[in-house]
């Protein structure tokens, strides 16, 4: 049986319910470009980078090849400052329930923290909700140069907290996050439905299910 010796925690959907806001601001975009963009279609931005979630929605409007980088580079940009003025809002009622006692109850039994997020607004968010004094290191979108399902995101926290990738556990609500975890050799934890995070060790709906008992693998 291995002991855990750090978690490593995904941001959006995992820590704050962030999704709702890049789906606001995605919406608006297709909206502008004359096309519908329903909470199904996305399910499959979550965990992905942001040119890549762009490319995803041209392709759901049946768009992708009419734009120039130059252009798509601007599309983005004016969905992250939509989103970023969604996130200005958020404070700590936005986070999840159970996230800040699991976190409290790991790091008094000498469980390190660290998060691991692709997302460049991460910190912004955690100094929102005040949850920066929460993480031994962070990981964002402004350090790595791939995205999940790389591992890189995953193995720099490891690496900053001087642990190895098998007594790491990673939190995901992402396939893709899942998949990162699974690259880095960790253990993981699906967020979610079961159905979609089918390659977890096992998931939770809430952090409220989580105990020190339940990170033995
Ligand atoms: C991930 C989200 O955490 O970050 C994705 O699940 C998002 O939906 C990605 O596209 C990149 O985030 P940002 O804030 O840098 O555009
Ligand atoms: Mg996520």
């Amino acid at each position: 049986m291995t002991k855990v010796k750090a978690c490593l925690f995904d941001l959006d959907g995992v820590i704050v319910d962030t999704a709702k806001y890049h789906y606001l601001a995605w919406k608006r975009l297709a909206s502008e470009l004359g096309f519908e963009f329903t909470e199904e279609h996305n399910e499959r931005l979550k965990g992905v980078s942001r040119m890549k979630s762009l490319e995803i929605l041209l392709e759901v409007g049946h768009k992708q090849n009419l734009f120039t980088e130059e252009e798509k580079l601007k599309m983005a940009e004016k969905k992250n400052n939509w989103y970023v003025e969604y996130i200005s809002q958020m404070d700590e009622s936005e986070i999840l329930k159970g996230v800040k006692e699991f976190m409290e109850c790991i790091r008094a039994n000498g469980i390190k923290t660290a998060l691991g997020s692709v997302s460049k607004n991460a910190m912004t968010i955690l100094n929102n909700i005040g949850m920066v004094k929460y993480f031994d290191t962070v990981i964002d979108g402004t350090k790595i140069t791939n995205a999940k399902p790389d591992p890189e995101v995953f193995l720099k926290g490891a690496e900053e907290l001087g642990v190895a990738p098998n007594s790491c556990v990673v939190f995901e609500d992402a396939k893709a996050g899942i998949e990162a975890a699974r690259n880095a050799e960790m253990h993981c934890i699906g967020v979610g439905s079961p159905l979609i995070l089918d390659k977890a060790d096992f998931t939770i709906m809430s952090f409220e299910e989580m105990t020190l008992e339940r990170l033995e693998f």
